[in-house]
């Protein structure tokens, strides 16, 4: 018996079902994601020019080999505990909060911590420029290299002023100075820019905890109402 076409056809099937499950479905369910407006504002924020180039220098230089972007559920692993979300209650990573990554850089490893909302643990752009100069002068026996060719550091002739743009780097010797180049801006400008915070239709807060007046009645309606989303009508 020839059992070529059995072959082809069983073939056929378990590609094209794959297919419509892999490709199809998450494509229907959430392809076609828009911002999300809240309150006014739009959710996510379009990402100002400097973090969109910051984007390109974080991928150029392997952060995300070390770093993930993506908080998992609270029941999934520690990253709630770890203080990594951004959320008040339901603080995972959605979809909607990669909308303008091209392509989302998630991550597989965390050998350090992750960054998906890095942006609210530190708003001060010295803080980030300080560390990613030199990870050990803030954090004794940090495993993270240093990014120092993303900064020019030079020695002072004597009686020369440093340069408006140098920043202040702990430890570093006398007359010397480090002037951030521009890619080391835009890093930090795009880390800055990483906080995923706001409750959306998909995450939900949690229903707010019984009060004494309140026992006994319903009261798990949300505390503050989420965002409607296009996907989601
Ligand atoms: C070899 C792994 C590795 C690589 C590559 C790496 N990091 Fe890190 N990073 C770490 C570790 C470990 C820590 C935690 C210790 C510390 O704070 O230095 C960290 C911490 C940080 C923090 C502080 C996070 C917080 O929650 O306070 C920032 C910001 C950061 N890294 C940014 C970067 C950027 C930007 C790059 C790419 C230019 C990068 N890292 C590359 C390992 C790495």
């Amino acid at each position: 018996m020839n059992a070529g076409p059995l072959i082809f056809l069983a073939s056929f099937f378990a590609l094209a079902t794959s297919w419509f499950g892999f490709v199809l479905m998450p494509q229907l369910q959430i392809g076609r994601q828009e911002p999300v407006e809240i309150v006014g504002q739009e959710y996510p924020p379009r990402p100002p020019g400097a973090a969109h180039q910051g984007e390109q220098v974080y991928r150029a230089n392997g952060c995300y080999y070390c770093h993930s972007q993506q908080v998992r559920p609270a029941d999934f692993g520690t990253d709630v505990a770890r203080g990594w979300g951004g959320r008040s209650g339901a603080v995972q990573s959605v979809a909607e909060d990669y909308l303008y990554a091209h392509p989302a850089m998630l991550g597989t490893r965390r050998v350090g911590p992750d960054l998906a909302n890095v942006g609210l643990r530190h708003t001060n752009e010295l803080e980030i420029l300080q560390h990613i100069y030199n990870p050990r002068a803030l954090m004794r026996g940090s495993m993270m290299p240093s990014y120092r060719y993303l900064f020019v550091t030079r020695s002072l002739k004597p009686g020369e002023r440093p340069s408006p743009q140098a920043i202040n780097i702990p430890g570093i010797p006398a007359g010397t100075e480090v002037v951030p180049t521009v890619e080391a801006h835009q890093l930090a400008e795009y880390l800055l820019s990483l906080h995923s915070q706001a409750i959306l239709f998909e995450t939900p807060p949690p229903p707010a905890p019984p009060t004494n007046a309140a026992a006994g009645k319903a009261t798990n309606a949300p505390a503050a109402a989420p965002a409607t989303n296009s996907a989601a009508k």
